[in-house]
């Protein structure tokens, strides 16, 4: 493992055992004493051997050289978890028997929680099942911004607010690469869509470009020392990213000082000599072209050898392999191995999909279930028995195993309870049914002999559990959905379960915003479940029994309507098939609403807790800072209610002086704590000043101009009970 422990002098290997101590501190990813070695080698290196270090030698591997015992580079998706193996030259699996994995919460899940430590946990489990799978980098975190609910990947992502996705990646991507792994944070930048992804021109401004779009690429770079950064599909403002020199080599390169790699997204690259001189580094596809034939392969030699292109060029692209190769230490013996489908790693993916549940709504206190009162129980829904590890196209990963709802409910409540399922829908698409799922359009007619069959049930049972959403067909990398609806017909089957049985609860399995606004009207309960991962079934089963108090908060707006958002409010998607202009600007996500004073149905950062907390007072230790300081204010905290539980405190910014445009409030910082009940705490939460800065587009820089500001405090956007003010001086 890649941290230096420090012991106090006389500690005992029994002491060690007993309280493994926690890491002290982090080694660098790349050790700057490297240069010299990485140098030596690349001087032995022929023009032909430094070429085959930049790009694909299979669909997952790049090239190495063996004269030098140089072994290939392993890829590895992605984001749910190691990925299947496939053939060298195409898409198709092998049909291993050893390449089951461990199916991890999404994105959107993961920041739901909320809690940095946990990323942290989660990354380091990513890392050793990537080591166990001998492979040396992996194809994550996914962490575009999600600028609007429709775009297809946003399951893969985090959330529509910045500092979240950048608190949560950065100790992700420090937690793989622990395990000498390198994270590939992706897709640099700006791909917010899947319509025309491969050719549309993003159009914004500089500011909102640094401040929204590449900030949390930022962090994950400079403080997360992200071993490698994949260029995106899309072009902006006209230019492929994978040939952009401002993003690669003007703010990638120079300005975060990115020492590591930069890999195209599969079929990516489009030129040779421009992808090179503008800071793409290895070229990986699919097998559309032979290897032989990639940008980066037989025509960046013949560049250099005609002279169109100096070996200097070639020289630093396979410098910055060599260098992740080595921070990786790649064929050392004392390399990570790993460890993969382990129970520890069970434990992690049940603790974050714990987490990761958000209360949305409790109104009869259904929740947590009184068993006294509950003898059968109606499960009903095709996502209570459907595995979310597959299905739609790219980031699948083929689960060792995998705890849907259902079987979740059964195995903590089945002695007590009679537990019966209905289907209630069915998964319908119409189009071509020749073709896969997630091609197809949504067929949202309910069905009304599995809604009958649901309605008795329920009728005939104490306790309804409604397992909706959508799937992993219906949200789906290369496409974007149409429209928010709850797809197949739900809310017909909503309406007659609750009209027969008034004690229904409502799950939804979702990874991004559905259309909510009806069922929530009706809804007494509702509880959001996301694509939780392999023990998805059982961290469900542990918040509805109570086991598990909730506490995740949501990671993005739930709008009533569509146009309630920004891009949508403006006509600003999908753009005309060319251009997209993201003319909402700085105002994403939640700013947005709160700009125009729109109701949320839940606003960003909410979510529910089967306790009650109380916010008592909030204290700034200086109300007067510099820049580069430090804001420290104290939290009281009570937990009021009769169970132990997590809050998160959330500090928003409201800038009260600008001169320039911002937004009404912007999260600045948060902090998850336990508190038992009763417990009463007064908690310290951090916030550097630099979160309050804008990117002035005169400097080129970040900037907290001197002015007064204010912090608002509370437990969502939308529940801000303190306000405090600090003044940032020159
Ligand atoms: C996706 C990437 C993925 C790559 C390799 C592309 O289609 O956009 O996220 O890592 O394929 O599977």
């Amino acid at each position: 493992m890649r941290y230096l422990i420090k012991l106090p002098l006389g500690t005992s290997m029994a002491c060690l055992l007993l309280f493994p101590l926690a890491a002290q501190a982090e080694v660098p990813f790349f050790n700057p004493a490297s240069g010299s070695s990485i140098e030596a080698t690349l001087a032995e290196l022929t023009l032909e051997e430094k070429v085959r270090l930049l790009h694909g030698s299979a669909m997952f591997y790049s090239g190495g050289v063996e004269r030098l015992g140089i072994p290939e580079l392993a890829f590895t998706d992605g984001p749910l978890g190691i990925r299947e193996e496939v053939s060298r030259d195409s898409w198709d699996a092998l049909g291993l028997e050893d390449d089951y994995a461990t199916y991890f919460p999404t994105g959107t899940a993961l920041a739901a929680t909320w809690n940095p430590d946990l990323a942290l946990i989660y990354g380091e489990a990513f890392g050793r099942e990537a080591r166990a799978r001998d492979k040396d980098i992996l194809l994550a975190p996914a962490i575009n911004l999600i600028r609007t609910p429709l775009c297809g990947r946003n399951y893969e992502y985090f959330s529509e607010e910045p500092l979240l996705i950048a608190r949560m990646a950065v100790p992700y991507v420090q937690g793989v690469q622990r395990y000498d792994v390198a994270a590939c944070v992706k897709h640099f930048a700006v791909n917010n869509q899947e319509t025309n992804r491969s050719s549309i021109s993003v159009e914004l401004d500089q500011r909102t470009l640094h401040e929204v779009y590449l900030s949390a690429f930022r962090a994950t770079v400079i403080e997360g020392e992200a071993g490698a950064v994949m260029g995106a599909y899309n072009r902006v403002r006209g230019i492929h990213v994978c040939e952009h020199d401002y993003l690669l080599n003007t703010v990638l390169k120079d300005k975060w000082g990115f020492q590591g790699l930069v890999v195209s997204d599969w079929n990516a690259t489009h030129s040779t000599i421009d992808a090179a001189r503008h800071g793409l580094d290895v070229e990986m596809g699919t097998t559309s072209r032979a290897f032989e034939d990639f940008y980066f392969a037989r025509p960046l030699l013949q560049a250099v050898r005609n002279g169109d292109l100096e070996e200097a060029v070639v020289d630093e692209m396979a410098r910055r392999v060599l260098r992740v190769r080595q921070a990786i230490r790649q064929g050392s013996p004392d390399r990570a191995v790993g460890e993969i489908n382990t129970r520890r790693h069970s434990n992690i993916v049940r603790d974050v999909a714990r987490e990761a549940i958000v209360l949305l709504k409790n109104e009869d206190q259904l929740l947590p279930l009184d068993l006294d009162t509950i003898r059968s129980i109606a499960v009903i829904g095709d996502n209570a028995t459907r595995q979310q590890s597959r299905g739609g196209f790219g980031a699948s990963v083929k689960a060792a195993y995998e705890v849907p709802p259902l079987e979740g409910l059964q195995a903590a409540l089945g002695d007590q309870v009679e537990i019966h399922f209905a289907q209630g829908y069915h998964p319908q698409y119409g189009g071509n049914p020749l073709d896969r799922a997630w091609r197809r359009p949504i067929d949202h007619r309910p069905d009304r002999e599995l809604i009958a069959e649901a309605v008795e049930l329920a009728q005939a049972s104490d306790l309804a559990i409604i397992v909706a959403g959508t799937n992993r067909d219906v949200e789906s990398e290369a496409r974007d959905r149409p429209d928010l609806r709850l797809p197949f017909g739900q809310e017909a089957l909503i309406r007659a379960v609750q009209a027969v049985n008034p004690r229904t609860i409502v799950v939804i399995v979702a990874g991004a915003a559905v259309d909510l606004s009806e069922v929530e009207a009706r809804s007494s309960t509702l509880v959001w479940a996301w694509f939780n991962g392999a023990e998805s079934g059982h961290a469900l089963a542990d918040v509805i029994t109570g086991a598990v108090n909730p506490s995740g908060k949501l990671p993005f707006t739930l709008p009533r309507r569509l146009h309630d958002l920004g891009p949508h409010a403006l006509d600003a998607f999908p753009g005309d098939g060319e251009t997209i202009h993201y003319r909402e600007g700085i105002h994403v996500g939640y700013r947005w609403l709160d700009r125009y004073g729109i109701e949320p149905l839940y606003p960003f950062g909410f979510g529910l807790s089967y306790t009650s907390f109380f916010l008592q007072a909030a204290e700034i230790e200086k109300d007067s800072v510099t820049a580069d300081a430090t804001i420290r204010i104290h939290v009281s905290l009570q937990n009021t209610g009769e169970q132990d539980g997590h809050e998160t405190l959330q500090v928003y910014a409201a800038f009260p002086e600008a001169s320039i445009d911002r937004p009404k409030r912007q999260l600045v910082g948060f902090q998850k704590v336990f508190l038992q009940a009763g417990e009463e705490r007064r908690i310290p939460v951090e916030i550097p000043v630099q979160a309050l800065a804008f990117f002035d587009e005169s400097a080129h820089a970040f900037r907290v101009p001197a002015e007064r500001y204010q912090l608002q405090i509370g437990t969502s956007s939308r529940d801000l009970p303190f306000a405090l003010d600090i003044e940032v001086r020159d």
